[in-house]
């Protein structure tokens, strides 16, 4: 089996720029799992012709319409690409609709595992490393590296602010916290896969340090 490190945390805990850093240091492949929700959720508005409103009320048989064998993912000079028919969708995943699509579909049990399928046969590929919410505790228990990256909420709250601020999209910080814990409580009260500390995960708490600091207490720990 190929070698697997995952990191879950919750929202602007820095678990992207962890694991594509790992990645690049020990040359595997990140995944991004949030990236796999986001494209379905472009994909059902921009390709299956549904509504926001529509994807919160999804059956089973709406996503026959979604070729999941013209779905691929791509990690290339330490960037991931979403390409769906031959089309890269990366550069619309980020937007305010997608994050909220994407929230909304990560709730049904059809789509995670659809996603999952997805992310299994890209391990059996690749060395990787894995961020996402779910990734330690359901996805792949059985990894040896397993990380729960955190900070404070205050910290997040900031990050999650000047992430958007590079967007385009200003909120103030009563708004941003307001944000970060409305996501929080839906990544950890949903009833399936919600997000939770894996079991024998090392749990970081980033709040004061630098991703260099963190990579390297990874690294030893590998
Ligand atoms: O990490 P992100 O913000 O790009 O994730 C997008 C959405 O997908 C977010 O609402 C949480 C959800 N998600 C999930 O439920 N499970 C994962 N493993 C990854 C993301």
């Amino acid at each position: 089996m190929k070698n697997i490190i995952t990191i879950d945390g919750p929202v602007a805990s820095g678990k992207s720029s962890l694991a594509r850093a790992l990645a690049n240091k020990l040359g595997y492949y990140h995944i991004n799992s949030g990236y796999f929700y986001r494209s379905l959720a472009y994909i059902l508005i921009k390709f299956c012709k549904k509504t926001l409103d529509d994807l919160r009320a999804l059956d089973q048989e709406d996503i026959e319409c979604i070729d999941l064998n013209k779905l691929e993912y791509v990690y290339d000079e330490g960037r991931p690409q979403v390409f769906y028919q031959g089309t890269d969708l990366t550069p619309h995943l980020k937007t305010r609709d997608i994050d909220d699509g994407a929230s909304t579909i990560s709730t049904y049990p059809f789509i995670r595992e659809a996603v999952n399928k997805f992310q299994h046969q890209l391990a059996g590929d690749h060395d990787i490393v894995i961020d996402g919410r779910d990734i330690g505790t359901i996805v792949f228990p059985e990894a040896k590296i397993k990380i729960f990256l955190t900070a404070s909420e205050e910290e997040r709250t900031s990050r999650w602010q000047n992430d958007q601020r590079k967007k385009g999209n200003i909120f103030s910080f009563d708004q941003s916290l307001a944000e970060v814990q409305e996501r929080d409580r839906r990544d950890t009260t949903r009833s399936i896969a919600p997000l939770t500390i894996p079991e024998n995960g090392l749990v970081i708490d980033n709040s004061n340090r630098s991703n260099e600091d963190v990579v390297r207490e990874v690294l030893e720990l590998i």
